[in-house]
């Protein structure tokens, strides 16, 4: 993929909004904080949290929270260019496969950035997610 690496700077302020949303997690369950911050082609950023209830599989990832909370904002025409994800134990965390077929809906150019076990990975979102699913 022939992509305009995102500018420290802007990767920078990605990392800080995922890790200020953190804070705001709902997981009493697992303990595991997650934040995601997205940013949009048209430069805005949206951030989200995981949100945990006591009937599991209710559970929704901080990614998604993001992604969702973007297109209740601007409608379903956003594109995403980046995505930060971080937790709060400092391990490895690359977005869950069920993120990965969002992040893929509103960004198949989209750049992840995240912990990795020899410090910050990016990857772009096809190399997370090869063929991923379209409907037409
Ligand atoms: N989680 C996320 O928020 N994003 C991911 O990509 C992986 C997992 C959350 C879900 C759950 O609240 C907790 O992490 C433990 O699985």
């Amino acid at each position: 993929m022939s992509k305009k690496p995102l500018p420290a700077d802007a990767q920078a302020k990605l990392l800080r909004s995922a890790k200020k949303v953190m804070k705001n997690a709902h997981a009493p369950y697992s303990k595991f904080r997650v934040g995601a911050a997205i940013l949009l082609t048209n430069g805005r950023v949206f951030s989200g949290c995981n949100v945990e209830n006591a009937s599991y599989g209710m559970t929704i990832c901080a990614e998604r929270t993001a992604i969702f909370s973007a297109v209740a904002q601007l409608g379903p025409k956003i594109e995403i260019c980046a995505v930060a994800v971080t937790n709060d134990h400092r391990v490895p965390c690359s977005p869950c496969g069920a993120c990965r077929q969002v992040i893929y809906e509103f960004g198949p150019d989209a750049t992840i950035f995240f912990a990795g076990t020899r410090g910050p990975k990016q990857a772009h979102i096809t190399e997370l997610l090869p063929e991923g699913f379209r409907l037409q």
